[in-house]
């Protein structure tokens, strides 16, 4: 059973048997907790599926693709500035911060809409029994559910609240975040297609799974942050809840992972199809989307982002009665970090 590769959608959507669930902040949210422990949701079926798509690649000597740990941009302000911050009582920048999470993990809903086109057109090899032949047929919908929630159970979206509310005791949230979001440099812009022979929609796909791998993986390295920052005594009211809160959310992103990265592994391993004739190496489109999106998540979004950052905290800085004193401090705990070099061969800053 252990290597069985074809599930119904209702096996990718249900959930073990809990002996307790998630409350959180009065909130009943997904997943549960099992002598004490806590478990993701839809794991039931979702769990051993993925392993086996997984070992049916090792089997056949397919590479699973990582993503190397040294590309992911560090958050700015990192957890001594945020801390800092906390313990003179500018908070307005986190609070932002961790609602927009929280908006973004809600967006995350959208996923379920992603069009799958028909891929018997778009792949030479068969794909049944693969992670995504599983797509519409499950994947992106649990992925969904975890993100935003289902029906009368809350997801990230309310997880990332009570995170925020008890280790910030309830604070009052900037009236302008959502409109920042969607008016902001984060709001969506179309997407240069890489490859015009393929079907639009197989690129689309394509290119939405690995911006979407790509985000997962970042995001981790984010939840660790929020982990150390909402779990400091010295500036959180709930120190221990807040963190444990975090700490489910970024275990319940580990089959995101998972599954993306198996489903673009198994397609790199492909003959892709161009719409009126033409192949191409699955290896050379995966790759080439993912050095794009790499490239640009590495550079362009962390400039941003720490241009905003600074802003936000000098503008919430502007009432602290020594404000240039602790701006200094700030700066003080400043790590430098600098982007890989993208001059040359992608391939190689994805081996490194
Ligand atoms: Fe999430
Ligand atoms: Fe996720």
């Amino acid at each position: 059973m252990a290597d069985r590769v074809e599930y119904s959608e209702e096996e990718l959507l249900s959930s073990i048997a809990y002996d307790e669930p998630l409350i959180a902040n009065r909130v009943r949210c997904h997943g549960g907790f099992v002598g004490g422990r806590y478990h993701s949701p839809r794991s039931a079926g979702r769990g051993p599926a993925i392993a086996a798509w997984q070992a049916q690649l090792r089997a056949r000597g397919v590479p699973l693709i990582e993503i190397p740990p040294a590309l992911v941009p560090p958050h700015h302000p990192n957890a001594a500035q945020a801390v800092l911050l906390l313990r003179e009582g500018v908070r307005a920048p986190l609070v932002r911060t961790l609602t927009t999470i929280a908006i973004i993990e809600g967006f995350g809903a959208m996923i379920r809409d992603q069009r799958v086109p028909d891929l018997a057109r778009c792949v030479r090899e068969p794909v049944a029994g693969t992670a995504t032949a599983h797509l519409a047929s499950g994947l992106f919908e649990a992925h969904a559910r975890d993100e935003a929630g289902h029906r009368s159970e809350g997801g990230h979206k309310q997880m990332w609240e009570a995170a925020r509310d008890l280790a910030l005791g309830n604070p009052a949230i900037p009236p302008d975040v959502l409109m920042r979001l969607m008016t902001g440099r984060r709001a969506g812009r179309g997407r240069q297609r890489l490859f015009p022979q393929l079907a639009e929609a197989f690129e689309e796909l394509l290119a939405v799974m690995v911006n979407v791998l790509v985000i997962e993986v970042f995001a981790a390295d984010t939840f660790r942050w929020a982990e150390t920052v909402l779990g400091d005594a010295e500036v959180s009211s709930a120190p221990h809840e807040a963190a444990a809160m975090v700490g489910y959310i970024r275990s319940d992103e580990t089959p995101h992972v998972e599954y993306l990265r198996t489903t673009l592994s198994e397609l790199r391993a492909c003959t892709l199809l161009g719409e009126s004739g033409g192949e191409w190496r699955g290896a050379e489109v995966v790759d080439a989307l993912l050095a794009r999106t790499l490239r640009a998540l590495t550079t362009e979004r962390p400039r941003l982002q720490r241009q905003e950052t600074h802003d936000d905290i000098a503008a919430a800085l502007a009432e602290h009665r020594d404000a240039a004193g602790v701006q200094r401090r700030f700066d003080a705990l400043d790590e430098p970090w600098s982007p890989p070099d993208w001059e040359g061969s992608p391939q190689r800053v994805l081996q490194a």
